[in-house]
């Protein structure tokens, strides 16, 4: 590839949030195996995906990331008998929540990657950073100063440059 596209080229950042029992160990084994994933995954260790806190997806977009991916036990497998259950609701609300937000559905990944699946870590990593490349960095700017007399919350200082979309991209446009 010619050095002036490598330098336009966009490396998407994606945080992993991968469960300790299956897909963490499925990215050790990934690494170990000497299979090749893309460096802009950020791998955080949680001891369920039933732990990834909605909050958490919505920091990791705050603060830079352009996809989220989280990883867990097969449905049947989770070792806190229904975290997966739990975190495949919560997936599918927050999808329609970064939806309304004007994100696109596709920078929010769940799968179930059991711990002796290391290619399946390496060939999704693989695959949503080609797909959120596709898309383009994800683009949030601080929201405005509202005018008038500043909120209590405002005045002690919280709040301030919360991220608001700054236009509704791909389909969320439509
Ligand atoms: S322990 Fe892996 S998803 Fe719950």
């Amino acid at each position: 590839m010619p050095e002036a596209e490598l330098e336009r080229r966009f490396d998407p950042r994606i945080v992993a949030f991968f469960c300790n029992w299956c897909t963490y160990t499925a990215a050790d084994l990934a690494g170990i195996s000497r299979m090749e994933y893309p460096p802009g995954v950020r791998i955080v260790r949680l001891m369920c995906s039933g732990r990834v806190d909605p909050q958490f997806v919505l920091a990791a977009f705050r603060h830079g990331a352009d996809g989220v991916l989280i990883g867990g036990c097969h449905p049947g497998d989770c070792h806190y008998q229904e975290g997966n259950y739990k975190a495949r609701r919560r997936f599918e609300l927050l999808r329609m929540l970064l939806r309304d937000m004007g994100i696109e559905g596709e920078r929010l990944r769940l799968e179930w990657i059991s711990a002796s699946e290391g290619d399946k870590v390496a060939r999704v990593c693989n695959e949503m950073t080609e797909q959120i490349r596709a898309l383009g960095p994800l683009r949030l700017r601080a929201a405005p100063p509202r005018a008038g007399r500043p909120s209590a919350r405002e005045a002690a200082g919280e709040g301030a440059g919360e991220p608001v979309v700054e236009e509704p991209v791909g389909e969320a446009a439509r």
